[in-house]
């Protein structure tokens, strides 16, 4: 067993993992700047037995302490939202790529055996897609002024439809938006600083994270939080595009078995993995499922409008993850969606959805 280094440990995905080590046996220190817009200002619930850290990632001095004693990280502490990415462009480099390289000199002082850190599968731009005859294409791409005059679905070069197809890593990243580019360098930094010092570097690659825990109140944390805050708050989810966009929807507990499969296991060393559940769900199947979850019949605003920097189509293929890391989702949406109902109906819940699309066509960044 082992003391690890959480960043971001106070955050919905970093409490989970923190939950799953500890009932591993392992020790965990949680590290966290606890930020306004996760948080809200509310002090964090620290799972039984973890210890917390207060800091900023941008913080050498906090994290050279924060790190003594410890002989691995798993590092998650990042600014998550797509579209606002786009506009905050230095803070989300400076929180997602500065943060990773002052850990990375911490770690000089202080050297670990492995790192765990999570990439996301937004690295990967569009998703694999298949042609007619089952050839896949990768480095399909889809241009702003196609997309915003409406034809949603990306077409071949010479015009053909293509047929969305599961991701697997060997598929070339394509950074569509400025959050994309920070999880790459993000990765990038932490398996080349793991060849480099003989430290055990592992990514993984994950898909869209979904459970109770949600910062419900962040419009920037993802669409099933984005739709429930709506619901709860009796308006209408607003869906971008015409709502036929795919996604892989994981659940958290399984993202936290992911993480200690990828801490413990030797043979993932040097490797990164995707982690989703393997399934595709359209994102307007998501707003029916979890309005019949809440027994709500507000049906989704289908607004037709682009956000810049959404991918149409990405969902996971996950063998790699099942082979190597002996890894199984077992919580599907549909099944799942019961108990995350049940906490959001425990939540205060601001919906800050009409603010996000002001923030964003203000900005041109929705049209
Ligand atoms: C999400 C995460 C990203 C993570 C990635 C993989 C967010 C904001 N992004 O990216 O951090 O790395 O999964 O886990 O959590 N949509 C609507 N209405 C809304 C919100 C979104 O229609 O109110 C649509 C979007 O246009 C998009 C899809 O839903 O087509 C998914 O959006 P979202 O969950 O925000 O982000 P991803 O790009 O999938």
């Amino acid at each position: 067993m082992s003391k690890v280094l959480i960043t971001g440990g106070c955050g919905f995905i970093g409490r989970h993992v923190a939950d799953e080590m500890l009932e591993k046996g392992h020790e965990v220190r949680l590290y966290d700047a606890l930020i306004d817009q996760v948080h809200g200002g509310a002090a964090p619930q620290l799972p039984d037995g973890a210890e917390l850290v207060r800091g900023d990632m941008q913080d050498a001095d906090r994290l050279r302490a924060a790190l003594d004693g410890c002989d691995g990280v798993i590092h998650l502490a990042a600014e998550v939202g797509v579209g606002q990415s786009m506009y905050e462009i230095a803070r989300y480099v400076g929180a997602n790529d500065l943060g990773t390289a002052v850990l990375l000199e911490a770690l000089l002082a202080h050297p670990v055996r492995r790192i765990v850190v999570a990439s996301s599968m937004s690295v990967y731009g569009e998703g694999y897609y298949a042609l007619p005859d089952g050839a896949l294409l990768e480095g399909v791409r889809r241009r702003p002024a196609e997309v915003r005059s409406g034809n949603w679905n990306p077409v071949a070069p010479d015009g053909t439809p293509l047929r969305p197809a599961p991701t697997d890593e060997r598929k070339r990243p394509d950074l569509a938006s400025i959050y994309a580019l920070t999880k790459y360098a993000q990765e990038r930094a932490v398996m080349i600083f793991g060849e480099a010092y003989d430290v055990e570097a592992v990514a993984l690659r994950l898909f869209n994270v979904f459970g109770a825990g949600q910062a419900l109140s962040n419009p920037y944390t993802g669409v099933l939080a984005n739709f429930a805050s709506r619901l709860a708050s009796g308006e209408r989810p607003t869906i971008f595009e015409d709502g036929q966009q795919r996604r892989d929807f994981v659940h958290v507990r399984d993202v936290a078995r992911a993480f200690r499969l990828a801490y413990e296991t030797p043979d993932a060393a040097g490797e990164l993995f995707n982690i989703g559940s393997g399934n595709a769900y359209t994102v307007t199947q998501v707003a029916e499922l979890l309005a019949a979850a809440m027994g709500s019949d507000l049906s989704p605003e289908i607004t037709g409008k682009y956000r810049a920097g959404d991918i149409r189509n990405c969902f996971a293929d996950i063998g790699k993850a099942r082979s190597l890391l002996g890894f199984e989702p077992r919580e599907r949406l549909e099944d799942s969606l019961g108990e995350f109902v049940d906490w959001v109906r425990g939540e205060v819940v601001i919906d800050r959805g009409a603010e996000m699309r002001r923030h964003l066509e203000q900005r041109r960044l929705v049209s």
